[in-house]
């Protein structure tokens, strides 16, 4: 079979250097790599590197071996393009429809998916100009991917960092397994909760979950390369940021509470992916606590926590809000499946088993998505991010 072929498409900012490792990353996994540079991108990262890297020819303009039509071909032929990273100029040419280089003729005559993973200063990126160049894009069917939050170049932090290369390439995997142009969560905000919350008994110790948060993850990231805005609140994970998603890290189930009632106003679905705790230790010990010689340990009283899924779900930030749930089962796990979601009154409840080493931390997972209109869809055993995709699928047939 043929390899995929990807243009990576490069701009000129100092985090050039990091598309190198994209590349590289792209290149090992079994595609085909041109890359195209700007003019400027090669003050940054010189053409012998992303020649001898990608084994292929570099040209920024449309004048070299003119007899192949490059300004067509590249486009033509690509299954993916992605613009790591792509400068508030590049994002401002792309949205114009200028062809004033071979990359930006290259944008106009692919007809495959195209990713962009900007990267500015915070103060270009919050611009009104380049904020309605990403809606233009995005509009038009382009995965825009969010800068990450973090150190720019000179002393300044904020948001415009590139986001790792090992994401950025996640988004490429993802959105070349679709194939398709128009992703079909984009304009849309999704609210995805992962991990397991921790319960504090004193300064050193917690009720806690096993929960590791890769199935929230999954859901993440499916969702960002499906073109949504995506909020992802973390609780306890240790995992890295997806590329493209809002990260908000939380601790306790008050927390997440606290987290998901302010994301959902806007969201147009929600996943609760997250082991919250039931309960909480009544009382926190300000210092250790200390065990004493010749006395039983104090019973450890326990308070009901807020559950977050019967409240998004019974009262809807907005109508048509589609609010997803997940139920953890180790016992009669469709009776109690079924029963949860008429007591939590989600739209959606993914009905999946769980033990001490089963579907926590690994990276499988199967399960049987009920739904409240009375549908059952069994997902076979898989990698988390197939259920994902299926869960997306449903959320983005009730959003239509
Ligand atoms: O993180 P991984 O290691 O990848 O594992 C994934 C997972 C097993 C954690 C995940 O697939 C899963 O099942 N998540 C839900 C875990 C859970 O809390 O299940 P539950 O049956 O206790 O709760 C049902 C639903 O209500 C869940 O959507 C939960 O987020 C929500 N809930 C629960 C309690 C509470 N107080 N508030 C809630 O909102």
């Amino acid at each position: 079979m043929d390899k995929p072929k990807v243009v990576l498409g490069v701009s000129g900012g100092i985090a050039a250097y990091k598309a190198c490792e994209l590349l590289r990353r792209l290149t090992e996994s079994g595609h085909e790599v041109r890359v195209v540079p700007t003019a400027s991108a090669l003050h940054f990262v010189g053409a012998a590197t992303w020649s001898a890297l990608s084994g292929n020819p570099v040209a920024t303009e449309v004048w070299d071996d003119v007899h192949e039509v490059p300004h067509v071909r590249i486009g033509q032929h690509a299954d993916l393009v992605v613009v790591a990273p792509a400068t508030a100029d590049l994002l401002a040419r792309a949205a114009h429809g200028l062809a004033d280089d071979l990359l930006t003729n290259t944008l106009l005559t692919a007809r495959c998916p195209v990713v962009f993973a900007p990267a500015m200063h915070t103060e270009m990126w919050e611009h009104p100009a380049v904020r309605e160049n990403v809606a233009t894009l995005r509009r038009r069917g382009a995965v825009v991917v969010e800068p990450a939050v973090g150190r720019l170049t000179g002393v300044d932090t904020g948001k415009g960092r590139l986001p790792d290369p090992a994401e950025i390439f996640e988004v490429c995997r993802r959105v070349l397994a679709r194939g398709v142009t128009a992703p079909d969560l984009a304009g849309r905000h999704v609210v995805v909760s992962a991990g397991g919350t921790r319960e504090p008994l004193d300064p050193v110790r917690f009720l806690g979950n096993r929960s590791s948060g890769k199935q929230g993850y999954a859901l993440a990231r499916t969702a960002a390369a499906r073109g949504a805005r995506v909020t992802l609140l973390a609780a306890n994970t240790g995992l890295p940021d997806p590329a493209g998603v809002d990260v908000v890290q939380v601790g306790t189930a008050v927390q997440l509470r606290e987290a998901v009632l302010k994301a959902v106003a806007d969201a147009d679905a929600v996943v609760m992916a997250a082991a919250v705790a039931d309960f909480r230790p009544q009382t926190y010990a300000a210092g250790k606590i200390k065990k004493k010689d010749g006395q039983d340990p104090e019973p450890v009283v326990l308070v009901r926590n807020p559950d977050i899924l019967a409240e998004i779900s019974a009262e809807r930030a907005h109508p048509g809000q589609v609010v997803v749930g997940f139920a953890a089962e180790t016992d009669d796990v469709l009776a109690n499946g079924r029963a949860k979601l008429a007591r939590k009154g989600c739209d959606l409840l993914v009905v999946n088993e769980v033990g001490e080493r089963r579907t926590f931390g690994s990276e499988e997972n199967e399960a049987l998505v009920l739904g409240a209109d009375g549908t059952e869809t069994p997902v076979p055993h898989g990698p988390k991010e197939a259920l994902a995709e299926i869960v997306w699928d449903l959320v983005a047939d009730r959003l239509r």
